[in-house]
């Protein structure tokens, strides 16, 4: 791991702009003053316990009450809120109808092809009882690991609700991944159930869902799924295997819609989502209940400033964990109207996005800094041609945000009035960690600002040492939080090895490494400068490089592959792999596209490399491992720069320059 690769950090190393919230949002924002802000990072940093404690009481509603808010014993295996017992799904449904917001809209769902829906939450409730219900039909019970393979339609939200129902852990794999990767995370999880649809539809293209569930089951998934729920959704025609799948509309329409929520545990888990890390398998990460929901909550809460009225949409995919936190759980349990989409802006509609902000009146704005991009690539005139007027707040979040795309979203999206909470976190994290409240904070653009309260970070060196002002280091996190991840599943070495013991502390223990370089400003300002291990991030995906790389070798032409991440101004960042081949393989360019497909088949669609370098041999190491710190200069067309006297063979680069 380095620190030097990123070059992301220049731009905004000039940075000086800085803008206060107008006086008219800070006006009427739930956070409003310095002083309520100091006032609840005072709390938290004098008593943490009891800051944790009152907001656990005061947000959630709890059928048993907790006696400890933090267990430490076994750290950093920690506990929240252990003796508590509550459902999440309560939190989010049941007790806004018991205040009487039965009535209010919970979810707005638009589908690609123009088709819209609405809950209220009293009909969402029904839907889910109704689904929590089919799935015990099935035999599904508490603990049992649900798959959800799924487009971004109402079930699909229905189908993760269902399962926190009823206590049995989901864990959604993003539809853009492909029959092998699914494969792949039903096997670690022993996940017995799937719930899919029979495709999605995505760029006027309809994704083949239930193919790939078929695919990974065959291919190796049969030893753990048992049952295959099928969501009816194109119409288009699949198999459905006898005794095996079940339809959705078949298995929900005679259930009752009543459902009691089961008694959970505050540390019974939630879900696992699998993400990508700097070696091996993607790892499974495990939130639970009590501190998840709490997370998501006031981390929404605090973030978006919620307002009764608010009509607040997330571009993200349920598929990620900002899906899972901000379409999902934050908002329902805040009792927000949460908008859901089923497309993307596309050739054929590049106004998609605008079209619905206009239709629903959105109010707050989430999205990804890719988007932003790619928005102001396709020029103004396209947004300019609605009426965004009900917009008051926007939002980013999945990867560092450049200033030239931050001050266009805010003058061509927010007209200037808005204002904009870049938001760091991780799949790891649960819900955000750094970012301004939007009424209080002074924003420059492309900073994610402060940590929220009860937040503590540092930026340090590899020993554990603070780094000087404005200096790069590592981001850790140094206290615990509710919304933590509770340990990679079946794997809690590895969750030891990669977050807590990568850094060498003197005398302290405890400390979350996060992955990612950052410093900090003359005015305390947070600057994230992006990944320090070997994880790129193409348009806010996270990918291991290992992960390609392993997809690359088990291809039979391939002898040996380097995978790199190179910058690019849309994307954040691409793909470049550089492989040799085996003996007696020819390079072709034929061959380099049927290297991306296989790398598409085995990861999927957001894998695909942009660029495949072959070359007879790489730059190694005398000891022979790969130095990729050049295959990432050569990638990025940069000067080759440091010590390469280890190199084993100096004309491999001479050679690899010509070709790259
Ligand atoms: C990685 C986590 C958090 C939900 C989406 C991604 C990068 C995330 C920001 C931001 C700069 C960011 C980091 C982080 N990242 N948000 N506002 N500014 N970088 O979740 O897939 O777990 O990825 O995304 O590198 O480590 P994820």
């Amino acid at each position: 791991m380095t620190l030097d690769k990123k070059n992301s950090i220049n731009n905004i190393l000039e940075e000086k702009r800085i803008f206060p919230p107008s006086k008219k949002f800070a006006e009427n924002s739930n956070i409003s003053t310095q002083e309520e802000l100091l006032s609840l990072k005072k709390q938290a940093s004098d008593n943490p316990i009891q800051f944790w404690e009152s907001f656990a009481k005061s947000e959630l509603d709890w059928f048993e009450p907790f006696q400890t808010v933090l267990d430490n014993e076994n750290a950093p295996f920690f506990k929240w809120f252990k003796e508590g017992k509550l459902n999440i799904t309560y939190n989010c449904l049941d007790r806004h109808i018991k205040r009487g917001l039965g009535g209010k809209t919970a979810l707005i769902w638009e589908g690609e092809p123009g088709d819209s829906k609405k809950y209220t939450y009293e009909e969402l409730l029904k839907e889910v009882c109704r689904a929590a219900n089919a799935l015990k039909a099935i035999g599904v019970k508490k603990g049992d690991l649900v798959c959800i393979y799924m487009p971004m339609i109402p079930e699909a939200m229905f189908a993760m609700l269902a399962c926190a129902r009823i206590g049995a852990p989901h864990s959604v794999v993003f539809g853009g991944f492909s029959s092998e990767a699914l494969k792949d995370r039903l096997i670690d999880g022993n996940a017995r159930y799937v719930i899919t649809a029979d495709g999605g539809f995505r760029k006027d293209k309809v994704i083949e869902l239930k193919q790939a569930v078929d695919a990974a089951i065959e291919n190796g998934a049969d030893k753990v799924v048992e049952k295959v729920v099928v969501v009816q959704r194109t119409k288009k025609n699949i198999s459905m295997v006898d005794d095996r799948d079940l339809w959705w509309h078949e298995l929900v329409k005679d259930q009752k819609d009543q459902c009691e929520p089961e008694i959970m545990s505050s540390e019974d888990r939630l879900f696992i989502l699998y993400t990508s890390g700097s070696t091996g398998k993607p790892k499974g990460v495990v939130h639970t209940t009590g501190g998840y929901n709490l997370w998501s909550h006031l981390t929404f809460k605090w973030i978006f400033d919620l307002k009764d009225d608010d009509i607040y949409w997330c571009t993200a995919d349920v598929g990620w964990i900002t899906g899972h936190s901000y379409i999902v759980y934050g908002p329902l349990s805040n009792g927000a109207t949460t908008l859901m989409y089923e497309g993307v802006p596309r050739r054929s509609n590049l106004g998609a996005f605008w079209e619905i902000v206009q239709k629903y009146k959105v109010s707050i704005f989430y999205t990804a800094p890719t988007a932003i991009r790619a928005f102001m690539k396709s020029g103004r005139e396209i947004p300019d041609k609605y009426n965004l007027e009900s917009l008051r707040l926007l939002g980013t979040v999945g990867e560092p945000i450049n200033p030239e795309a931050w001050m266009w979203y805010k003058d061509v999206i927010g007209k200037d009035k808005c204002p904009i909470v870049d938001t760091w976190w991780q799949t790891e994290t649960g819900g955000v960690m750094i970012s301004p409240l939007p009424g209080v904070v002074a924003t420059k653009p492309g900073s994610a600002t402060f940590p929220l309260p009860g937040i503590e970070v540092e930026i340090v060196d590899k020993d554990g040492d603070k780094v000087k002002e404005n200096e790069g280091g590592y981001l850790i996190i140094k206290k615990p939080w509710p919304g933590m991840m509770r340990t990679i599943h079946g794997n809690s070495k590895r969750y030891l090895e990669s977050y807590w013991e990568y850094i060498s502390f003197k005398g302290e223990k405890n400390v979350y490494f996060a992955g990612d370089g950052a410093r900090i400003d003359e005015d305390g300002y947070i600057w994230i400068m992006g990944r320090v291990d070997d994880v790129i991030s193409v348009s806010g995906h996270r990918l291991g490089t290992m992960e390609i790389e392993s997809a690359l070798v088990s291809h039979k032409s391939v002898a040996e592959s380097a995978v790199v991440g190179k910058k690019d101004d849309l994307k954040g960042e691409v793909i470049v792999a550089f492989v040799s081949l085996e003996k007696d393989v020819n390079g072709s360019s034929e061959l380099v596209e049927d290297l991306k497909k296989h790398v598409v088949n085995e990861i999927g669609i957001i894998a695909k490399p942009e660029k495949i370098i072959i070359s007879d041999s790489l730059p190694k190491t005398r000891s022979g491992k790969i130095m990729r710190r050049i295959l990432r200069s050569l990638a990025g067309g940069e000067k080759i720069s440091g010590d390469i006297s280890t190199l084993e063979d100096s004309s491999v680069l001479e050679k690899l320059k010509e070709l790259s």
